[in-house]
């Protein structure tokens, strides 16, 4: 049987891009996707590192042009069935959403719509839900649209708070999730696409 076209995934970050490494990981076993272009606003961010150990294609992106264009046209030659923010703290332009309809997702380390938007990402968000003693936290994956942390919800796991949970030991647990479910829920979304 002709063997299945691979989808082809944008993956933009910020940090450390440790789910960034995931995704690589997961696709690379599973053949099913390949990672088309990594995008990072920071220099200095370890997943530029990734990229280049991976050999996949990098781009350092700055805020005006990305504000104005969005680097539509280096998005647009990878093709990209999905476009992944994997920790990505820029908002994205309105002419990125409308190239890509439904197909930009977002990872967010809390249960939306709770402890989301501006400013809520990485500690800030585990140090307001420690603080406010929460039961729970969890992970959101959503959809992206022109606000921050606020498209459709795809996919939510929840974990439970201990006794004595600190941002750092809820940091750990809900990284956890991420590398297990993100992946997951990116494979479930590229089935569908093949309906
Ligand atoms: C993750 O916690 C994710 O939920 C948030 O940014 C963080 C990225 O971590 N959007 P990493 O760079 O993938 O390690």
């Amino acid at each position: 049987m002709k063997e299945k076209l691979k989808k082809r995934l944008v993956i933009f970050a910020s940090g450390a891009g440790s789910n960034a490494q995931r995704i690589i990981e997961y696709f690379k076993e599973n053949r099913k996707a390949e990672i088309g272009l990594i995008v990072s606003n920071n220099p200095n961010a370890g997943v530029l590192t990734i990229a280049e150990k991976e050999k996949i294609p990098g781009l350092l992106i700055e805020k005006k042009q990305f504000r104005e264009t969005g680097y539509l046209a280096q998005i647009k030659k990878t093709s990209p069935d999905l476009i992944i923010l994997a920790g990505f703290l820029w908002k994205i332009p309105q002419v990125l959403i409308s190239a890509f309809p439904d197909k930009i997702i977002n990872i967010h380390p809390a249960l939306l719509p709770a402890y989301g938007g501006k400013g809520m990402y990485g500690n800030a968000v585990h140090t307001a839900v420690v603080s406010n003693r929460e039961k729970e936290s969890g992970i959101t994956i959503h959809l992206v649209d022109e606000k921050y942390d606020h498209g459709q919800i795809i996919f939510q796991e929840k974990c439970l708070l201990s006794e004595n949970e600190t941002p750092e030991s809820l940091a750990a647990k809900i990284h956890q999730l991420e590398h297990t479910f993100f992946p997951k829920t990116i494979e479930k979304l590229l089935d569908e696409t093949n309906s």
